[in-house]
């Protein structure tokens, strides 16, 4: 038992909203755990090992055993690789000395705010969004600024809904996801562009989540890196190269803000692991293998957003990329925490309530990943298409 002594108590900094989604992936193991079998739908994580091509440079890498501390910002091979990957992908140069690697995405947002901002500089975000960034943005002492998108802008923050915000105080800094979670909506090259110009025009620094590049379906893709060298790219190996474990992944930075980074990176983590560098630098050449697990999910996309109408969730939002269906499920229930609770207890798949996402109207929508396999998407079909009757 352990006993609380009141004068020592956890920081304000610390009290942040917990993620919904690892309830309901614990709900659903103690599930398992009495025989039940679940289909999941609730984490945004691929079910496909890392590529064959990284599992063998990291086993090379085990093999000579030599595994240390790099340099704050990477080795220059990964570095070096990713820049060339800016050429192949986007036709873009970046000098690999602005290119800084990471401990997975989740540092270099932490990385980012350090280094760009103040406490109490006001961060604005879209909501519904990742709920990690305004956990993060909070804990830091800074101050998220979250601005409901809708189907209006199609669920996209846009240069006139930030200046809108900036009436209530002035906004430092602005972090978008395209693809985004758990909308999974891609802003056009062009609405991009035009954001990030309204930011450079303003000293606005403009954050670039692109952790879903790759995972996109009938739309182009576009990088802020095209519009504005002041954009900070924040990117990872967690989703379209399948390597959540690793925690890998990467930033591009403007000059301004390279020395500082890696300044707060030597204190802070004092590298990224190098084997999982040796691994990523592979991965980036895993493009076959890579190209045959997204045309997996393309086929679950296409599958659901045929089906799921068909069973009553008939308001999706446009599925442009990432692994994420954002339902509108107000249709059967406006308190979509109960709905997923009851989904997960009585059908057996489990899914994310939008309250994760959107602390005001999140209770109306339900996110469905779809980074499974076929066969578990037709079985959460079948067994939605049941509960529901
Ligand atoms: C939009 C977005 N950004 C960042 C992350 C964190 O990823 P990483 O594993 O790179 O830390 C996630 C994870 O789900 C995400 O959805």
């Amino acid at each position: 038992m352990s006993h609380a002594d009141p004068k020592f108590s956890p920081s304000c900094r610390s009290d942040v909203a917990p993620f919904l989604a690892m309830d309901v992936l614990s709900a659903a193991a103690r599930l398992e755990a009495d025989g039940k079998s679940i289909i999941h739908m609730e984490v945004g994580q691929p079910s496909a090992p890392a590529p064959k091509l990284a599992l063998e440079a990291a086993r090379n890498a085990l093999d000579v055993g030599k595994l240390g501390y790099t340099e704050a910002r990477g080795i220059k091979p990964f570095r070096s690789r990713l820049s060339q990957h800016y050429r192949d992908s986007y036709g873009v140069e970046v000098d690999e000395g602005r290119i800084v690697a990471t401990t997975g995405s989740s540092a270099g947002f932490n990385l980012a705010f350090l280094a760009a901002f103040d406490a109490g500089d006001r961060i604005a975000l879209t909501s519904p969004g990742y709920p990690a960034y305004r956990n993060i943005i909070k804990a830091l002492g800074l101050v998220p600024v979250e601005i409901e998108v809708s189907e209006e802008t199609r669920w996209c923050l846009t240069p006139t809904l930030l200046e809108e915000a900036q009436r209530d105080g002035s906004i430092r800094g602005v972090l978008v996801a395209s693809p985004a979670n758990p909308t999974g909506t891609m802003m056009t090259p062009e609405a991009l562009s035009e954001l990030v110009r309204y930011c450079d025009d303003n000293g606005i620094w403009f954050i670039s989540d692109e952790i879903y590049h790759g995972l996109v379906y009938e739309v182009e893709q576009a990088t802020a890196l095209a519009t504005s060298q002041n954009a900070i790219i924040i990117n990872s190996f967690s989703k379209y190269y399948c390597m959540t474990g690793w925690r890998i992944g990467w930033m591009v930075l403007p000059e301004v803000l390279v020395r500082p980074v890696e300044r707060i990176a030597q204190s802070l983590y004092i590298s990224p692991p190098e084997l999982s560098q040796i691994a990523a630098t592979a991965a980036l050449d895993a493009h076959e293998e890579l190209e045959a697990i997204k045309s997996g999910y393309a086929q679950n996309r296409t599958l659901l957003m045929q089906e799921l109408p068909k069973l009553g969730f008939d308001k999706l939002l446009p599925v442009d990329g990432a692994f994420y269906v954002y339902a509108d499920t107000r249709w059967f229930s406006n308190d979509s925490l109960t709905f997923t609770k009851s989904m997960l207890e009585e059908a057996r798949v489990a899914a994310t309530p939008g309250a994760d996402f959107d602390p005001v109207n999140g209770h109306a929508f339900t996110r469905f990943s779809f980074a499974g396999s076929n066969d578990h998407m037709k079985e959460a079909l079948s067994r939605l298409g049941k509960w529901l009757g």
